[in-house]
């Protein structure tokens, strides 16, 4: 990314429903070792080391952040490039409450604001058009640039989630969630 597109990032970030063409980009990212390692929760070494996905279990994850009827996924644009996706899951209509996720593919648009202008677009979408009272989400303790995400938005810990293996060990995931009323 040029500093030219960095500078103006919050007005041209922009979410769009997330769709099973995307299917290249997915592919991509979820072969990426350095994205999955923040995103991907494997319960204990007994099932194995984290792999990047193959073509198919990419196309598997995408039909599934498109097609879940508790998930609500959306495309994150960076003048007009897909470059993450984001989305709420464990969502049934007139639930409270449910969590959120998001991941930057792109490694070179991390780290300039592109990801809280996307959580923030979410979070308008889940309080209003999805009437939710609460946003969940589950972190590794290690992921301190997305912890500081949720934190600058308003989240607060939750407690931990427990231990799952990740990166060749075992990892604590800490439990966060932000309230409506909480949300700025
Ligand atoms: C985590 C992630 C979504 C954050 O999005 P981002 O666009 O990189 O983050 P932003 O640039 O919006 O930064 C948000 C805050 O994080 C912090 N931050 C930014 N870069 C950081 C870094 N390298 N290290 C630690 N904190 C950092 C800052 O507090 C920043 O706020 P500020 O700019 O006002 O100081 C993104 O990096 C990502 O997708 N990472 C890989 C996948 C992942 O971890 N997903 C979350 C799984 S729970």
């Amino acid at each position: 990314m040029t500093a030219q597109t960095i500078a103006p990032v919050r007005r041209a970030v922009r979410l769009r429903p997330l769709a099973l063409s995307d299917a290249p980009r997915v592919r991509r990212w979820m072969a990426d070792a350095g994205l999955i390692r923040f995103t991907v929760v494997v319960p204990g070494p007994e099932h194995g080391p984290l792999a990047p996905y193959t073509t198919a279990e990419a196309d598997q994850y995408l039909d599934t952040l498109v097609n879940d009827r508790s998930r609500r996924s959306f495309a994150i644009e960076l003048h007009g490039t897909h470059v993450g996706n984001i989305g709420i899951k464990e969502w049934q209509p007139g639930a409270a409450s449910a969590e959120c996720f998001i991941e930057i593919g792109e490694a070179d648009a991390r780290g300039h604001g592109v990801g809280a202008s996307a959580l923030r677009q979410l979070l308008v979408i889940a309080f209003t058009e999805l009437g939710l009272d609460e946003v969940r989400l589950g972190v590794f303790a290690f992921n301190a640039q997305a912890i500081a995400l949720y934190r600058k938005l308003g989240f607060v810990d939750r407690g931990r989630y427990g231990w799952h293996w990740a990166d060749g060990r075992y990892h604590e995931i800490n439990a966060m969630s932000l309230e409506r009323w909480r949300f700025r």
